[in-house]
């Protein structure tokens, strides 16, 4: 396999994760481009043999693929830029702030035989792949809901709200889960903090096929930090706790059925069993998806997170701001691809 020289750009919190595991797959050179000096000073003595720069323009003549680590409301014009320069590009999620310019991407991308890649980086993570087979093997049975949150005393973003920060992981979780995308969304979002941008959102997103529901709970304003996934399904019951490193997964025998007594008082019966944790093991997602990205690049392959992958949760995004302004209003989402097909 012949050398394959992939940028990072941005050398932030996120961005400096992705150096580290690119600069160990073999045969990836990686190139570090960061326009804060100090921050790229910092790659440069933390990696000593990476070439690093400070212009993007003149980074993309030297690269083959980039992944973008800025922040979410410049990841279009900039995904555009290096598109436009023939580069493959990984965008980190949200893929956009506006579905009209995920198309767009899309598209482009297509019409250079480019990959285009969005970073949902659960959808690479061994916990959520078990989650998964539970629900296709219909160990749990028929969905009857998800349920996520996601809290923690967060960091506030200058540029997007909390639903474009932490929301794209639940929804790309649940789209992985159920393979599908949702169809409309009721969305209630408030700020907390005067002048701040919204903190603290609920979504609640319609699922058509399979018919089911899911409960988004994003806060950048809470004492304790959460980061779980229920599934409730007519059999058993999953709970994914990413902040339980040696039991994330919990499997929960136990439901309600509609009752067979013709006595008004108890309506269902419930079923309590045994509670199982299965054992999790893999490799750090974010390896395996930048282990994807370099794969796809190098093979002509369309990533599992594609550009319409990140346009179903930016469509989601856009139309819960749309219900948020509108009290929680039922708003439709619209995931139509672009007009020409990916054909990376
Ligand atoms: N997948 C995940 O689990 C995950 C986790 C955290 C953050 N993220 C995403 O990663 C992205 C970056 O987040 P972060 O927290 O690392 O932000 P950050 O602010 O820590 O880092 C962004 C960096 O990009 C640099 N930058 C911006 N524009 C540039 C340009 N034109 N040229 C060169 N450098 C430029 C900034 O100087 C900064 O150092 C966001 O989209 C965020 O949503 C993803």
């Amino acid at each position: 396999m012949g050398e394959l020289t992939v940028g990072v750009l941005g050398y932030g919190y996120w961005g400096s994760k992705h150096v580290r595991v690119l600069n160990g797959i073999p045969d990836v050179d990686v190139v570090v481009i960061e326009n804060h000096i100090d921050r790229l000073a910092a790659a440069g003595a933390a990696f000593p043999g990476l070439m690093c720069m400070a212009d993007l323009d003149k980074a993309l003549e030297f690269v083959d693929a980039i992944v973008i680590a800025t922040a979410a409301s410049s990841h279009a014009a900039i995904a555009r830029r290096c598109l436009e320069a023939g580069v493959h590009v990984m965008v980190e999620k949200p893929l956009t702030t506006c579905a009209l310019e995920a198309r767009g991407l899309i598209t482009l991308a297509a019409e250079r035989g480019l990959v285009l890649m969005v970073g949902h980086t659960f959808e690479y993570n061994a916990a959520v792949h078990v989650l998964r087979d539970l629900v296709d093997s219909g160990e749990l049975g028929t969905i009857r809901y998800i349920d996520t949150a996601r809290l923690n005393l967060g960091l506030y973003q200058a540029d997007v709200n909390v639903m474009w920060d932490l929301a794209p992981h639940d929804i790309s979780i649940v789209n992985y889960l159920l393979g599908s995308t949702p169809t409309h969304v009721s969305a209630w979002a408030r700020s907390h903090v005067p002048t701040q941008v919204e903190d603290v959102a609920y979504l609640q997103l319609e699922y058509a096929e399979p018919d089911t529901r899911a409960y988004v709970h994003v806060s950048w304003l809470d004492p304790k930090k959460v980061r779980r996934v229920t599934v409730v399904g007519s059999e058993k019951m999953a709970v994914y706790n990413d902040v339980d490193p040696n039991e994330p997964i919990r499997i929960y025998d136990m439901g309600v059925d509609e009752s067979q007594s013709l006595n008004p008082d108890r309506p269902v019966s419930y079923r309590v069993g045994d509670i199982l944790s299965p054992r999790v093991s893999g490799p750090e997602p974010l390896l395996v998806e930048d282990e994807h990205f370099v794969d796809c690049v190098r093979r002509g392959l369309v990533p599992r997170s594609d550009g319409r992958s990140g346009l179903a949760v930016v469509a989601a995004i856009e139309a819960a701001e749309r219900s948020a302004a509108a009290a929680g209003a039922r708003v439709s989402i619209d995931t139509a691809p672009a007009l020409v097909e990916h054909a990376a």
